[in-house]
């Protein structure tokens, strides 16, 4: 049993955790001060996005440097006392590493550009000539994969997401290598474990076909047959992450596998696969596009939770990877809109969908805020998102009819960068948060700070301690899953340990009634209207409970 196997797990999104300067913008000795808070919260681990130097075209997903820590963030001695902080504390530290590509400003892509004489010019993927892009390939940050080399040679770079952001050549075994070494360098200062960003991506097919689509050839399109878990993925970071685990037998590879569906996720982290130890999918919400306005592109609209797909979608994931490896179980992160901006209407759904998500089997990762009930900030306006795929949308709903404030609005509900505004600490300027300017601000639903749902035992806050608490019995750390057969309108499973047995159930809307196994049962946390009568329990709309079964020993 390794420590992660029970890991609960808050990321933390530096930049908007706690500023500690007044510069505005959250750093190393501003989360250093909230260890206790999370401590009392009862999380075993954090994950950090990038803390690394980096001129922020991404927030720190664009590393310029992999051995410093960036200026905003503070220094490397910050960075050790936080470490060494987090250790004293019982909390285990994850960091982001950001394996697939670098910052354009990175010293190996400056070098690169010298030319093909340059000793780095492999580390990166250039193609084509005259000035012609190799294919089709669009960026997931909208256009073209590819970008002219600035140096002139009609040759042009590859890029998955910015053009500021050049993809790594991992066919270069030099680059696996280099890889190994800066992982390596955190490893040795005690850094508990990885989460390897975006490493579904590292392998691309041959780079000068055309993906096949309806539309025109010249224009982008996402071809992520030839950019996603290619089998190559597999073959480079076995020996990637072979090394880390021979040098560091407690360490924890946590993997982003976006677009990796439940088969994937098992080849990954199965234990004679030799790769990571856990994966976050991001397959683990189906969108109900029925409501779509034909009338507006549809990137930026509503995608509503299918509710009933949902529940057959965990289901499928916690048996595929019963006995085999531990889902990660998380309902919202930097990259997608929050929780109770996304699905909950209610800060008591919120709650009901947290207990249904974090009682399975898997580890919890509990975005920042998430806690206490944040939802996403409204933004000013287009500009404030920094990113041409707004402004396009906002543009096209406008000719659609739409006023800009509103379309802006929308975008405010479904974008990623609402989801990471600043932590509430207090009732007092800037919410405690800093004496500056916050480094991103807009409108804020009227959260309760920490400070006031700390001193409220009904507080989103409290149930959260309560059901971060029971997730640490073991009956819900290793505990059998087992969905039981309800209405489409519940979702309602039992995890079992010798003779211990709970029961999960959530209504997925209205008011519903369950049949419970045979058995006298008592409540351990309850969100909304709950009634037990004998076998026959009823939810009210959106309630949720956890109960037990009595006379067992655990
Ligand atoms: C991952 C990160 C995302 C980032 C991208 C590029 O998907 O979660 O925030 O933009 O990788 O590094
Ligand atoms: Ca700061």
């Amino acid at each position: 049993m390794a420590w992660y196997d029970h890991a609960i797990i808050y990321q933390l999104y530096p930049k908007s955790f706690q500023d500690s300067n007044g510069d505005g913008i959250g750093d190393l000795n501003g989360i250093r001060a909230r260890i206790p808070y999370l401590k009392a919260l009862g999380i075993t681990a954090v994950w950090l996005n990038p803390v690394f130097t980096s001129p922020q075209v991404d927030n720190g997903y664009d590393v310029a440097n992999y051995y410093a820590i960036d200026p905003t963030m503070g220094t490397m001695a910050d960075m050790d006392a936080l470490i060494a902080a987090f250790h004293a504390a019982g909390i285990h530290v994850i960091l982001d590493f950001v394996l697939n590509h670098t910052s354009d400003q990175h010293p190996w892509f400056q070098d690169a550009l010298r030319g093909a004489d340059s000793l780095y010019r492999d580390y990166y993927i250039f193609a084509g000539h005259e000035g012609k892009r190799p294919s089709n390939w669009g960026s997931f940050f909208g256009g073209s994969v590819w970008a002219p080399d600035p140096s002139g040679s009609g040759q042009s770079y590859f890029h998955l997401f910015d053009r500021r952001m050049p993809d790594l050549n991992w066919a270069n075994p030099e680059v696996r290598h280099a890889m190994g070494d800066v992982a390596d360098y955190w490893l040795q200062k005690g850094v508990d474990g990885l989460r390897l960003d975006a490493f579904i991506h590292i392998a691309k097919a041959k780079l000068d076909q055309d993906f096949p689509d309806a539309v025109p050839a010249a224009t982008p399109v996402l071809a992520e047959p030839f950019y996603a878990n290619l089998p190559q993925v597999q073959t480079w970071l076995r020996p990637f992450c072979r090394r880390l685990k021979t040098d560091y037998p407690d360490v924890f590879l946590l993997g982003e596998a976006a677009s990796a569906n439940v088969n994937l996720a098992a080849a990954y982290t199965a234990p004679d696969a030799g790769l990571m130890d856990s994966v976050v999918t991001f397959r683990y919400f189906p969108d109900d596009l029925s409501g779509l306005d034909p009338q507006l592109p549809t990137q930026y609209q509503e995608h509503p939770l299918d509710l009933p797909a949902f529940k057959q979608t965990q289901a499928v994931w916690q048996q595929t990877l019963a006995g085999l490896a531990q889902p990660t179980l998380y309902w919202s992160n930097h990259d997608m809109p929050r929780l109770g901006t996304r699905v909950a209407h209610s800060a008591q759904q919120a709650q009901s969908l947290a207990m249904l998500m974090y009682l399975q089997r898997g580890l919890p990762i509990i975005y920042y805020g998430e806690e206490l009930g944040l939802t996403n900030l409204q933004l000013p306006d287009a500009a404030a998102f920094g990113d041409p795929t707004v402004t396009a949308f906002v543009t096209e709903a406008t000719a659609a009819g739409m006023t800009p404030e509103a379309a802006v609005k929308l975008v405010s509900t479904t974008h990623k960068l609402p989801a990471r505004g600043p932590m509430p600490w207090d009732d007092g300027a800037q919410r405690g948060f800093t004496t500056g300017t916050p480094w991103l601000t807009g409108a804020a639903a009227p959260v309760a700070s920490v400070a006031a749902q700390a001193a409220d035992p009904t507080s989103s806050l409290a149930f959260y301690q309560q059901l971060i608490a029971l997730k640490k019995r073991p009956l819900f750390q290793d505990g059998d899953y087992h969905l039981l057969t309800t209405a489409e309108t519940s979702y309602v499973y039992t995890r079992q340990l010798g003779s211990a047995l709970a029961v999960v159930a959530v209504a997925l809307g209205a008011t519903t009634t369950v049949t419970l196994p045979q058995g006298h049962y008592h409540a351990l946390l309850t969100s909304g209207a709950v009634h037990l009568a004998g076998p026959q329990l009823t939810l009210g709309e959106d309630a949720g409970v956890v109960l037990i079964r009595e006379g067992a020993i655990e």
